[in-house]
């Protein structure tokens, strides 16, 4: 996307510059879980000999995680052990490349309230020092980001930078960031069609979505405490585009057998002139992989070139890769690109001056 004309790429970092490392909790070897890919029909198998050997060096610049897939974070007492940890850790990526950018891409969490000791970065660590361990998993994560001077963006519904005590660090320190919860399918369909009902002025009476999808996202959204933190981005925009509460059921559902692809079916109700009934249903079935990885790697470049040019603070032009945009009401898809596209041009006029 980002080398699409509409968005000058003027200071944005060139692809084969990107180097990836990064936390996991488990250790498969990327190359099996390329392969693992090749196998589920989502990438070609032609591509896995070129990329071996990238994957291994890759592999080398990999770390251990934090807590279990999907769970609330560390033990108890650790809480600020662990955050110096992974800044070490980024560290060390740091000082062989220009700029790095954190992009969270892990698990879901449930949703998770660090409460008082979340309130303030003071707080926060006032909270440490009593051996108490306040923050989700995903927000010890984007701590380490931003002590270690890093852009940070927020892939995933999890709690993340979304914390009072994250945010000040954050602006206290220049640092950009977004988020959160890639717009990837379903809603990416919705954030364009639902503000066709409003401006046409059909009144939309109902609207129903059923989302049946494998791969490791679709088992970890099978436990319904995660799912709930879906639900909810999901459901976020609908409506604020309609203008009104719209009725309606939202259903996440695993299917094993489905692996990396995801199937929704959208069922809309809406009236016309004089109360007439009509329906509008969709069904998309998109490859979630491949639909997530580009905008990653779009984002990485966004965001290190704002950092770059001097911006701080949360990256509201970048909603358009969002389900809950961060600090916006604005869900509807062509005021989103808008609103990135002047923005991006800004951020290449800096870069250029
Ligand atoms: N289209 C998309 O793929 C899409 C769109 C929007 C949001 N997301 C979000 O992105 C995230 C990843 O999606 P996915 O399909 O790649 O899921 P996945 O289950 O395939 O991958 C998640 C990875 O996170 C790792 N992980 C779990 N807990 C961790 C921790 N504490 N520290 C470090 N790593 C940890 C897992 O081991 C796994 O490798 C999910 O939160 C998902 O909701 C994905």
């Amino acid at each position: 996307m980002t080398e699409l004309p509409d968005l000058d790429s003027t200071g944005l970092a060139p692809f084969d510059a990107i180097v990836v490392g990064g936390h996991d909790v488990v250790d498969t070897p990327l190359a099996k879980r390329a392969e693992d890919l090749v196998a589920g029909g989502v990438v070609p198998a032609a591509l896995l000999e070129p990329v071996r050997a990238e994957l291994d060096r890759t592999e080398q610049r990999l770390r251990p995680g934090l807590g279990t897939r999907g769970s609330d974070g560390p033990a108890a007492g650790g809480q600020r052990a662990d955050v110096e940890r992974l800044v070490r850790d980024i560290e060390e990526f740091a000082a062989g490349v220009d700029r790095v950018v954190v992009v969270d891409v892990s698990s879901t969490e449930q949703p998770h309230d660090a409460g008082a000791d979340g309130a303030s970065y003071a707080a926060l660590e006032a909270a440490w020092d009593a051996g108490r361990a306040p923050l989700a998993a995903s927000s010890v994560y984007a701590c380490a980001a931003l002590l270690a001077g890093c852009g940070y963006v927020a892939f995933t519904p999890s709690p993340g930078i979304d914390v009072p005590a994250l945010r000040e660090l954050a602006d206290r320190r220049g640092l950009p960031y977004a988020g959160r919860d890639g717009k990837t399918g379903e809603t990416l369909v919705k954030s364009a069609l639902a503000p066709m009902f409003a401006t046409r002025a059909l009144a939309v009476r109902s609207w129903t979505s059923i989302n049946l999808l494998g791969g490791g996202d679709g088992a970890t959204l099978a436990d319904p405490a995660a799912a709930s933190s879906k639900t909810q981005a999901k459901r976020s925009g609908l409506d604020a585009m309609i203008g009104h509460p719209v009725d309606g059921p939202m259903h996440i559902d695993y299917v094993d057998d489905l692996g990396d692809w995801k199937t929704a079916w959208d069922h809309v109700r809406f009236d016309g002139f004089l109360g007439t009934r009509m329906t509008l249903q969709f069904t998309w079935q998109g490859c979630d992989s491949t639909l997530a990885a580009p905008l990653v790697l779009d984002l990485a470049r966004l965001v290190g070139r704002a950092q770059d040019v001097g911006e701080s603070g949360v990256l509201d032009a970048l909603g358009f890769f969002f389900k809950s945009p961060l600090d916006s009401d604005e869900h509807r898809l062509a005021q989103q690109w808008e609103a990135l596209t002047a923005w991006s041009a800004r951020c290449a006029e800096r870069a250029r001056s």
